[in-house]
């Protein structure tokens, strides 16, 4: 990659929890309208890395740049501001179970642009669905669904906000390989469609490969390795040789998880 346009760039940062040091020293850059995905193993740091992104843990030190912006160093008005600019996903985002797919995808509209226009809530849900390929579901409760489509809500709702920055943690876990190929395919689709930068971190490497424009492996605390998905394939790290060899490895002894059936 020569001169790139970078819209998030992580410098430096630090976390730690008790005796540990999660994460040491961590940069990564964050390529405007790009995919870039963070592998790691479990544990490593990747859920810590992507909340001090979204500014709901805060770092040690360091700083997180977007558009020249140090976020971590803003009065907490300011952080709201750019916080609106990011959709997200956490690990196992599940979709509050007592509330409709309506109510669910208008939540990010009401509590984080503090929207009121029910006629535009409405307006909003009803693209979002039609775009996801699910209209006409908005009265639903999420134990209707199959795993499948509460996955895509789920992304629907990420997508409300009309976000630049979309991270998602892990949006592919607990599906089986067929139903998380859909998923990076659309997030794939969020991206092109929309431009929109997106951020995926994700133990499924088949998939992260498909679909990421750049692929950072965390370990021991930094980025060990970064580049185009060709580039780490290639790159002569023994820690992600090893991570990489036994993500293979246990791709071809996975049971099927779940499969496309409702309720
Ligand atoms: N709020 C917290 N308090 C204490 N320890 C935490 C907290 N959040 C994460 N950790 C620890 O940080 C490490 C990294 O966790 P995490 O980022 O969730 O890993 P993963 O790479 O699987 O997402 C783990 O050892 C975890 O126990
Ligand atoms: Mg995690």
């Amino acid at each position: 990659m020569s001169k790139v346009d970078i819209i998030v760039s992580v410098r430096g940062l630090n976390k730690a929890f008790e005796a540990r040091n999660v994460l040491k020293d961590v940069y990564i850059d964050f390529p405007r309208g790009k995919i870039t995905s963070i592998i790691g193993q479990s544990g490593i740091g990747k859920s810590v890395l992507f909340k001090t992104i979204i500014g709901i843990m805060t770092p040690d030190s360091g700083s997180i740049i977007v558009d020249s912006e140090d976020i971590t160093a803003l009065p907490e008005r300011e952080k709201r501001r750019i916080r609106k600019r990011f959709g997200y996903a956490f690990q196992d985002a599940a979709l509050f179970d007592s509330m409709t797919v309506a109510e669910n995808i208008s939540f990010p509209l009401r509590e984080v642009l503090g929207m009121k226009d029910k006629k535009e809530m409405r307006r909003i849900v009803r693209e979002k669905l039609e775009w996801i390929d699910l209209p006409g579901i908005e009265n639903k409760y999420p134990s209707e669904l199959s795993g499948g489509m509460r996955k895509r809500v789920g992304v629907a709702r990420t997508l409300a906000v009309e976000p630049d920055i979309l991270l998602f943690d892990e949006p592919t876990t607990g599906l089986d390989p067929v139903l998380g190929a859909n998923i990076n395919a659309l997030i794939k689709r969020v991206n092109e469609e929309f431009g929109i930068t997106c951020i995926v971190i994700s133990h499924d490497i088949i998939g992260t490969f498909k679909i990421a424009d750049k692929i950072a492996f965390l370990a021991d605390g930094t980025i060990k390795a970064a580049g185009t998905p060709a580039e780490v394939a290639q790159a002569e790290h023994p820690i992600l040789k090893q991570f990489l060899q036994n993500s293979f490895t246990n791709l071809e002894v996975a049971s099927p998880g779940e499969t496309e059936m409702a309720g």
